[in-house]
């Protein structure tokens, strides 16, 4: 795009965000310019809180519908946006409400953790959501032995690994995180040596167990900025090395995979942004019979 139309356009969003009293959030899987045109980036735990919190008007959401949805659950009074409403998740729809209702009726009363990426109607369902960043200490706060941890069955394997509770798991996974083989991660190895590899728990527990560091996308920013190691092997969504480089200027990335970059993530645009907002286009308000018993669930784990 020509840098003065793009620059047009990001004064614009700046001017209708001021006008309409509207905050801009961005997941740190976004395209770059996205994320720099945002009041605030994260990971879903920060973003759920952020929401949570601001005294906006409007909640621009640069991310996936699930986002969007937990803003709704959290703020029912406020106007949240989704600049394209065709940025879901494919994991998020792994898991429908109909079937987590027929496994709920094998053993009622068997705790539920649904991991964020999941539809506000799964949600309504479950005892406590959590996040990647979250997951352990949401699986030790249950008082039960067992849970069943939905839909992502990666990361339900990661927390079995930190927990001595039994965890039943769900056949969802982030189709990016699945992928990545051990195969590929030792091969990027023995090409940077002397690089850490940090992998986000949605990967494979082969690919888990090849890791220094596990950890959710804010989590890996905090750790290359603390950690002594000058490079780093980053198994997760490849937009995440936008952020990690621009913490990190000496510093030096490389993706565990190329392959892994998240199509819906990379939907919205500025123009979008900026049509949002000026249309306030692409609402997303979850009803209030889904929002109410869903509240419960993300307030739960917003408060742990
Ligand atoms: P986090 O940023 O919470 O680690 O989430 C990763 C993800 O897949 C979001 O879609
Ligand atoms: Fe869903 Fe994976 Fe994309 Fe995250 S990276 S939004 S889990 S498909």
């Amino acid at each position: 795009m020509n840098p003065n139309i793009k620059q047009n356009i990001k004064n614009k969003i700046r001017q209708l965000a001021k006008e309409k009293n509207a905050i801009i959030i961005a997941h740190n899987y976004q395209p770059p310019e996205i994320q720099d045109i945002a009041d605030l980036c994260g990971d879903s735990l920060e973003l759920s809180i952020k929401a949570s919190q601001t005294d906006a008007d409007i909640i621009v959401f640069c991310g996936v519908k699930f986002m969007a949805e937990t803003a709704s659950i959290l703020s029912p009074g406020k106007t949240i946006l989704l600049p394209r409403l065709d940025a879901g998740c494919p994991m998020a729809d792994m898991v429908t409400p109909e079937a987590l209702k027929a496994r709920i009726a094998e053993n009622p009363s068997m705790p539920v953790v649904t991991y964020v990426n999941s539809t506000a109607a799964v949600k309504a369902l479950t005892t406590i959501c959590c996040t990647s960043a979250n997951v352990v200490r949401v699986a030790g706060s249950i008082k039960e032995n067992e849970m069943l941890m939905v839909p992502d069955r990666n990361l339900a394997n990661y927390a079995a690994t930190k927990t001595d509770k039994i965890i039943h798991t769900w056949d969802g996974y982030c189709p990016f995180h699945d992928a990545l083989t051990p195969k590929q991660v030792i091969k990027q190895k023995q090409a940077h040596p002397d690089a850490l590899f940090m992998a986000h728990p949605e990967c494979r527990i082969e690919v888990l167990e090849l890791a220094d560091m596990i950890a959710s996308t804010s989590g890996m920013i905090n750790i290359a900025k603390e950690s002594e190691s000058t490079s780093f092997i980053v198994g997760t969504e490849v937009g995440l090395l936008y952020p990690l480089q621009k913490a990190n200027p000496g510093k030096t990335f490389y993706p565990a995979s190329t392959a892994m970059e998240c199509v819906d993530m990379k939907k919205i645009t500025l123009a979008d942004v900026a049509g949002s907002l000026e249309n306030l286009s692409g609402e997303v308000k979850v009803p209030e019979d889904i929002r109410v018993p869903a509240l419960q669930s993300v307030k739960q784990m917003v408060e742990l």
